[in-house]
């Protein structure tokens, strides 16, 4: 198999030839903003959304971006040609480049541009069956939670403490308030009500978060963008996570508790089913 062809600082080249200095800022202090973007079929999905993402938290680190849209789509497709019509998942970071190790910005930027595409794997049909396990743990992050940065010590050890007890997510809790997973956004149903934190500095804007909220409106689900307590996370009768990589997955167990019946609930097949219907609509060819 030919070797993956990567994109860095205007260069496609092969993976084992892309290399970044270890003064490069992203290695040094983490700072630099990533995106994960999946492709159905080899179609980049919710790409405008994305790439709005992108520009507000390079906006929010005061990183100018490089590219413009069309641009990032020439650089985002010509990696995706690689796998064919495979789903696929772009993974894009941009650091703010090279400089002597200083806290404070360097004068001039030349940021660091990588983008790569990877086969994504089929979820698991066990999660799907019979759901997953999360446990809830206290949000030790930042208060800018809503830039997708390349810093993420905090989410990482929050992930291994969840790994650890054989969970594959973390739910985390602010002052007593649901924010989100360690890598995905939260919903819970209450008594018929899809639930999920508003958006602010404490939680990622999700991608898939916001297509579920429009899937759940455009089909007459009562669904509410609101504060959702530790209490009502604890007695929800289903809790879901979502992210680009893992879509929508049923949490079936909390803290080594069932949720609800133990089962994945109704409505998140309702909404699986919906969210699956719309990534075929993408297949099709125009
Ligand atoms: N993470 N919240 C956090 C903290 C996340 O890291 C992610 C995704 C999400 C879901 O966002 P979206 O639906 O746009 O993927 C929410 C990506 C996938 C990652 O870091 O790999």
């Amino acid at each position: 198999m030919p070797e993956q062809i990567v994109f860095l600082n205007d260069e496609f080249l092969p993976l084992s030839q892309a290399k970044v200095s270890v003064l490069d800022r992203g290695f040094v202090f983490g700072d630099g903003v990533y995106e994960v973007i999946p492709a159905y079929g080899g179609q980049l999905f919710r790409i405008d959304e994305h790439l709005r993402r992108l520009q507000d938290s390079l906006d929010a680190i005061r990183l100018p971006n490089p590219h413009d849209r069309s641009q990032w789509l020439a650089i985002l497709n010509r990696l995706l040609t690689q796998h064919g019509g495979d789903d696929q998942s772009v993974y894009l970071q941009l650091t703010r480049g090279v400089a002597p190790r200083d806290h404070a910005f360097p004068k001039h930027i030349q940021p660091t541009v990588f983008a790569m595409a990877n086969r994504m794997e089929p979820t698991d049909p066990q999660y799907l069956q019979q759901g997953i396990a999360a446990v809830s743990l206290p949000d030790s992050r930042w208060q800018h939670c809503n830039i997708k940065g390349i810093s993420l010590l905090a989410g990482v050890l929050l992930r291994q403490q969840a790994e650890d007890q054989q969970a594959m997510e973390a739910i985390l809790i602010r002052d007593g308030q649901v924010t989100e997973g360690a890598a995905s956004n939260i919903f819970i149903v209450e008594q018929g009500v899809i639930k999920t934190p508003p958006k602010g500095q404490h939680l990622l804007p999700g991608i898939t978060r916001d297509l579920l909220v429009e899937l759940a409106q455009q089909n007459q689900l009562a669904v509410s963008e609101t504060t959702v307590s530790e209490q009502a996370l604890l007695a929800a009768d289903e809790i879901w996570l979502s992210s680009s990589g893992r879509e929508l997955l049923p949490v079936t167990t909390l803290n080594h508790r069932p949720v609800g019946t133990g089962k994945p609930g109704p409505l998140w097949q309702t909404m699986y089913t919906l969210f699956q219907a719309c990534k075929a609509q993408l297949r099709k060819p125009a």
